[in-house]
């Protein structure tokens, strides 16, 4: 009870801070923040957005070559870039009467899509071209219209072991004695292609296949431990993790696309904290996710209840084939399954989700080729417990969904570092299935929440007010 007083009128005295934020005079305009050579939000300098940025991709499939091949399409006016937060969004500023409401690109100073260089990592020694060709995903013709930059873009030889993806095996893959040698052959990998395009400032991204289920080890736990495990060859180091730790010794930000846990281990917080590289993951948030981050948090807000969700799909592409494995599926799987849990708090609602039956498949199909059909069939229930059923079947393309959010993904974690920000960039979690946080923390899944949060980091970063949808001042 002392407590519910207390935090009521701690709740009391944020909205009285909320409303003066709100009534405050907007001072500046958005769009010279953008122009501006640097500009500083709460005690924050960016630096310009000056010279090319560097895109370095691990695993040159679907995703990857629809996200170039897009980038590149856009940037000769062939087509839009739709689904992009970065080149299509817009962020409100100030009270709702004050009409101001910039794009996301004139407000935050970020790299444009011309200043994007791009060079990857793929056990298959495909260039661009024809790995874009071979995923299937974009139309021939538009593919031949980019021929001649797509296949400029040749991968480098991958490190890659074949007990973390058991369905795919390739020529194009690195020797060394130890995996430190791997590392250390990644890490020339980098500073070579700084050197060759003159790029001012790198992101890497990984879009390489699902690895297999593992768990954290002792191995995981400080830079110590990584290192010595990787001079020893622990075979709880996977390929990712190699590629993650020669990224952030490089001062490189990472982002991590699959459920792999990848960056998400306390060796790389260490890392990206005493680098200066920001890092975030896991998994993109695509389909079947994505509507589960919209529907359930409707759910809650309404206090329907739920009794089962079961989720089944049906993909043909190579990333479905690769989940076909049990130890692939698996860690997609834990990636899939623990969002309904987080936004509906079984703990807080018992009655409403204290018994849930969740359930999520995939299955390789291949005539479906990268075309996915996710079904989801839902049982809530209302009013005195009476049961009702809804169905989603989201016939979607996984890499058209994902590749605007790679766009974004290189663009704000560029942003990140130039703003000097370290460590999980949680106000990302917009972009991910499995977000990921601070230790102490439950990771945030409600789209809408990931939304705002995003816009008001922005927000922050550029020292304007945040937007906390109060909007008393509109009736006194
Ligand atoms: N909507 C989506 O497409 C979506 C959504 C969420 C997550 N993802 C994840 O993104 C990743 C990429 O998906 P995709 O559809 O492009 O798959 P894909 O199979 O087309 O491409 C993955 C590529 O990674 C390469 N690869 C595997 N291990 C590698 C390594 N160690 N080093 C370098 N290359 C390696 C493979 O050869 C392949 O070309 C997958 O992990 C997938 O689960 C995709």
């Amino acid at each position: 009870m002392a407590t519910g007083k207390k935090s009521a009128k701690a709740a009391v005295k944020t909205a009285r801070v909320e409303v003066k934020n709100a009534v405050n005079e907007v001072k500046s305009d958005a769009k010279s923040h953008a122009r501006a050579e640097s500009s500083s939000g709460h005690g924050i300098t960016i630096a310009p957005a000056k010279g090319k940025l560097g895109v370095m991709i691990p695993g040159m499939g679907a995703v990857a070559t629809t996200f170039v091949a897009g980038v590149e399409a856009i940037r000769k006016g062939l087509a839009k870039p739709i689904g992009s937060l970065t080149q299509m969004g817009t962020v409100r500023l100030g009270k709702r009467t004050d009409g101001r409401s910039p794009k996301v690109s004139d407000f935050v100073p970020l790299a444009t899509l011309d200043d994007l260089v791009f060079t990857g990592w793929d056990i298959f020694d495909d260039n661009m071209y024809d790995a874009a060709s071979h995923a299937g995903v974009l139309d021939q013709r538009l593919l031949d219209q980019l021929k001649p930059f797509l296949s400029s873009v040749k991968p480098r030889a991958a490190v890659f072991d074949h007990n973390y993806v058991k369905k795919i095996d390739g020529p194009n893959v690195k020797k060394g004695k130890t995996k430190m040698d791997l590392a250390e052959q990644l890490r020339a990998d980098i500073r070579d292609f700084r050197k060759t395009s003159g790029a001012s400032r790198l992101i890497t991204m990984w879009c390489g296949s699902t690895e297999s289920y593992i768990e954290a080890t002792a191995a995981h736990q400080s830079v110590k431990a990584f290192e010595k495990a990787l001079r020893e060859n622990d075979e709880m180091i996977a390929p990712s993790m190699i590629y993650a730790y020669a990224s952030l010794m490089e001062g490189v930000p990472f982002a991590n696309g699959a459920p792999n846990l990848t960056v998400d281990l306390p060796v790389m917080l260490e890392l990206s904290r005493k680098n200066n590289a920001p890092i975030c993951g896991k998994d993109f948030k695509t389909g079947q996710t994505l509507m589960k981050t919209v529907l359930a948090p409707a759910f809650k807000a309404r206090l329907l209840g739920l009794s089962g969700w079961y989720s089944t799909n049906i993909l043909g592409n190579r990333d479905g084939e690769v989940l076909d494995d049990p130890g692939s599926f698996k860690t997609k799987e834990e990636s899939k399954l623990g969002v309904l849990e987080h936004i509906l708090q079984p703990a807080l609602y018992p009655d409403l989700y204290g018994n849930i039956f969740h359930k999520v498949r995939i299955n390789y199909y291949p005539p479906r080729g990268d075309n996915k059909e996710g079904w989801d069939n839902i049982d809530i229930f209302g009013w005195l417990g009476y049961p009702m059923q809804i169905k989603v079947d989201f016939l979607c393309r996984d890499s058209i969904l994902a590749a605007p959010i790679v766009l974004d993904l290189v663009l704000f974690l560029d942003l990140a570092k130039r703003a000097g920000m370290r460590g999980i960039q949680e106000w990302l979690s917009f972009y991910f299935k499995s977000p990921m946080c601070a230790p102490e923390l439950y990771p945030e899944h409600d789209l809408f929440i990931q939304s705002m949060k995003l816009k008001n980091t922005l927000r922050w970063m550029m020292s304007e007010d945040l937007i906390t949808h109060l909007g008393q001042e509109y009736y006194d």
